[in-house]
This record gives structure tokens, sequence and C-alpha cells, in this order.
């Protein structure tokens, strides 16, 4: 074999691939970032090849040093990445060979199907990790902006139409359960990414006795109850993308849910509403208007769904009508991937920073709450209570509303007099509904708006996202040398 082939050509290929196939098949320019896990799954895949005899013990060191050496230079950004090797597997068995003889042996019984296939789920794995670390702490921002105007009321809408009252908190929290279902979803995808791969080969095996569980165990691809989990089917496993589809649907939804409260943000922000004010460290100002102040972070976090969005229909159809196994249309599916984890991780992340620095405009919130038109139902409810059916009641309550209007007079200021002439059993003691304390005193149903089920649900939140804080902090502690690596990634990506 010519020296000058690269190490991905067997001896078959008599020459090189040309320079713009080389451009157009290469994917070192975004898989680059697959480094960490790529060494760290060559250390644990060389363990094995110790264990079962096909490293010598000093091989398997000076292979473990190089990977390591391997690993700072790319870390300190000195690594020189060719992209005529293609991608990160090759560029880093390559340096290492050149380095150490030994590290041609490392390839032993391992395909690049079974590798990237590896590569990607540890990568996702930790990617998760850190994602629900950023949720928990927008979850935190949410019911910390409650809980400090824990006694705000704001109209709630539907159709954009004041409806009923609410305590600002309810609505805050309303987030908090969208976003703790994104956390389960992101959970459970996490337990379909948390699966080994290696050992599939290039799609069936090897017929070298590896030890599977033993990498697997290394990697630390357990179950809660560490119980060691390895995929069941090598053609599967090397053609599997279905959990990085799950995450870019985990993902998608979870932008959908960030854009739906930069919407409420944005809405609150304007001047028509103007229930809060956005530090002016995340606003920005117009170039033309000196006026403006904007609030760009919601505006992109919602307008970044779109990408979030098409990245999942981009991984759909790059998978339908795929044959067994493994296709190189599957190098496609890393940037979409990619993009999704870092766009709705740098979204969720920035919002947090946000809500923190937003203050609530108590006076403009009280005027729209005290709007007396949104107890149009307690009334209803009120003669419901003297044995009205509720048809009726909904029926008078809109006559009272027709006078009201007719009159020019707010709902509240309608007298008795004028009630019971819409119907008799109005009685005194109507006009108390319209009494917002009382009204918000009686809504305590699970999951009502009323005063003590809202404080309820605040405690039980503050509660739950504290110990959740915990636990992410604790995941944290675990994979720190993930988070180090992580931190060398960006560190490069600035320099890219
Ligand atoms: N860069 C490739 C990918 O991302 C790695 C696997 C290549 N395998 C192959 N047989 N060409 O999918």
């Amino acid at each position: 074999m010519s020296k000058k082939i690269s190490i991905s050509r067997s001896g078959r290929f008599a020459r090189e691939v040309s320079a713009d196939v080389a451009q157009f098949t290469e994917s070192i320019s975004f898989d680059w970032r697959l480094w960490k896990h790529d060494i760290q799954g060559s250390i644990a895949h060389a363990t094995m090849l110790q264990k079962i005899g096909v490293l010598k013990q000093n091989e398997l060191s000076v292979i473990i040093k190089g990977l390591n050496q391997i690993a700072k230079e790319i870390a300190a950004g000195k690594f020189v990445w060719k992209p005529e090797l293609e991608d990160v597997h090759m560029n880093i068995e390559a340096e290492l060979t050149k380095r150490v003889p030994a590290g041609a042996k490392l390839h032993t019984a391992r395909s690049r199907n079974d590798q990237v296939a590896l590569d990607v789920r540890m990568w996702l794995r930790d990617e998760i990790t850190l994602l629900l670390g950023e949720i928990a702490s927008l979850q935190r921002a949410l019911v910390s902006l409650g809980e400090k105007n824990s006694d705000v009321l704001i109209p709630g809408y539907t159709h954009l139409q004041r409806a009923q009252p609410v305590y600002l908190a309810h609505h805050l929290l309303a987030y908090v359960e969208m976003l703790e279902r994104d956390c389960e979803r992101l959970w459970d995808c996490h337990s379909r990414v948390n699966v080994c791969p290696l050992g599939s080969g290039a799609i069936a095996g090897s017929t070298l006795p590896l030890k599977r569980e033993l990498v697997a165990k290394l990697l630390n691809f357990v179950d809660a109850d560490g119980k060691v989990q390895l995929t069941q089917n090598s053609m599967d496993a090397v053609s599997d993308r279905d959990f990085a589809v799950e995450f870019c649907a985990a993902g998608a939804l979870l932008a959908v849910h960030l854009s739906r409260l930069a919407e409420d943000v944005i809405l609150w922000a304007g001047a028509e509403f103007n229930f809060i004010k956005i530090a002016d460290a995340y606003t920005t100002g117009s170039s033309l208007m000196p006026q403006k102040k904007n609030p760009d972070i919601a505006e992109l976090t919602r307008g970044k769904t779109g990408r979030v969005f098409g990245n999942l229909m981009s991984l759909l159809t790059l998978l339908k009508g795929l044959p067994m196994t493994y296709n190189r249309d599957l190098q496609e599916d890393k940037e979409r991937l990619f993009d999704t984890a870092d766009t709705v991780r740098a979204s969720t992340r920035i919002f947090s920073a946000m809500l923190r620095n937003v203050k609530i405009n108590r006076a403009a919130c009280a005027a729209a709450a005290s709007d007396p038109a949104l107890l149009a139902t307690d009334l209803a409810d009120y003669l419901v209570k003297k044995g009205m059916p509720f048809r009726q009641a909904h029926h008078v309550v809109g006559a009272v509303v027709a006078l009201a209007e007719k009159t020019g007079k707010p709902l509240n200021q309608l007298t008795l007099a004028e009630l019971q002439g819409v119907n008799p059993t109005f009685g005194r003691d109507a006009l108390g509904v319209f009494n917002l304390k009382t009204a918000m005193a009686k809504r305590n149903l699970t999951g009502a708006p009323g005063t003590k089920e809202v404080a309820k649900q605040l405690a039980r939140w503050h509660f739950l996202l504290s110990h959740e804080l915990e636990n992410v902090e604790k995941m944290r502690q675990q994979v720190k040398s993930i988070v180090k690596g992580y931190k060398a990634v960006q560190k490069e990506t600035r320099l890219l």
C-alpha cells in the first residue's frame, strides 16, 4: 500500500480520492466536536482489547498515553485537523498511529459505523444532562419571579381576550409544568440514548471474543439500577438514529414552549400590556428610532423555533427509505442534531437570565386585573348557588353585561335595582361577587388559580426544583470531566 493513501482506504485502492471528492465527503469540519467522546471510546475499546489478548500491556499503555496527549492538544487548540482524513475518527486514529505504531491495532474489531454510533450517543447523553440543568434553571427563574410577585393578579386570556383573573404566578407556573414535561421526555429519550453499540462492527459484530459488557461499563452505559445497557442487534445498532430523532422531537417541543413564553413576554413588554419591563442589558435598541427598546432575546428565541423544527424534519427525511444498514447518508445527522442541541440549550439559558432581570409593573397589572368583566362568570356562579340552572344563569349575566355596555357603566357599578330588573334572583349580596380578593380565595380546586392553591403550587415547585438543582449538580459533578471537555470545545468553537 502506498504511504500516501489514507488509512481508511484498504490495499485495493490504487489512488487517493480527488480533492473535490474529499471536500464533498468530509465531516471533520463539524464532527471534530465529538473528539472527547471518540477518545474515551477508544480508550475503553483498547482496554478491552488488552483483556482479550489483542494488545499487550505495554501497547495499551502507549496507546492510552498517546490518546491522552492528543486530547490535550485538541483541548488546547493545537491539534491540526486534516480534511483529507475525512472525519474525527480517522484524524485521531491516524495521528495516534503516526506517533505510536501500536495504534494500528486499535481499530481491531471496530468499524467507524459502530464507532460513530457510540460517539454520538455519548455526546448526546452529556448534552441531555446539560440541557436538563438549563431547563431546571429556567423553571427556577419562573418560580422565583412568581414568588417575588405572589400577590400580583393579571387577566387570564383566551383568544387573547380578557377571560378571568389569575395570579401572575399561576400563569408563570403553567410554563413550569410544560418545561417539566420536556424534562420527562428528555429523560425518557436518554434511556434509549444510553445504550452501547460498540462491538457491532461494520454490520455483523466480530469473530473475535470481544467483551462488550466491559466496554459498556467503562463508558458508563448502565441504567439507574446499574444494569449494563447493550444494543441487541448489530444491524440495528449501526443504522439506528431513532435516538437522535427523539432528541430533536423533544427539542422541537421544548422550542415550542420557549416560543410561547417568548410571545407572552413580547406582548407583556409592549406599551399595550405594559405588564413587565425587561432590563436594558437584555433588550436592544433600534438603529433609527431612538425611543425603541426591543425584546430581541424573546423574538430570536421564537424565531429559532423554525430551525429546530427543520432539524427534526431533516432527520426524519434522512432516515426514510434507507436500506439496512449503515449508509453514508447518516453522516448528515450530525449537523442537524448539533444545531438542535445548541439552539435549545442557548435559548433556555439566555431566557432564564432575561427572566431574572424582568421587573413586574404592578400598577399596570392591577389596573388590568381590576376589570370587573373578568368576574362575569363568578356572577353566573352566584346565580347557580341560588338554584338557577347554569345555562339560564349564563344567559342572565349576558343580559347584565349588555345592560352595562348600554348604560356605559362598569359591571360592578350597576345598582341592585338594575340587576333585579334583569332577573329578580339577584340579592343584596350580588355585587359582593366583584370583590377580587374574595373571588380569588374561592378558586381553590387543585390546579386552579386560587390564593391558597397558587401558594401551595409555588411551594411545591420551590421544593422540587431546589432538589432538582441538587440532583443536576450531582450529575454535573459525575460528568465533571465531560463538562471540562465541553468548555474546551466551546473555546475551540470560538477559534473556528
Ligand atoms: N463520518 C462518518 C459518519 O459520520 C463515519 C462513519 C463512516 N463509515 C463509513 N463506512 N464510511 O457517519
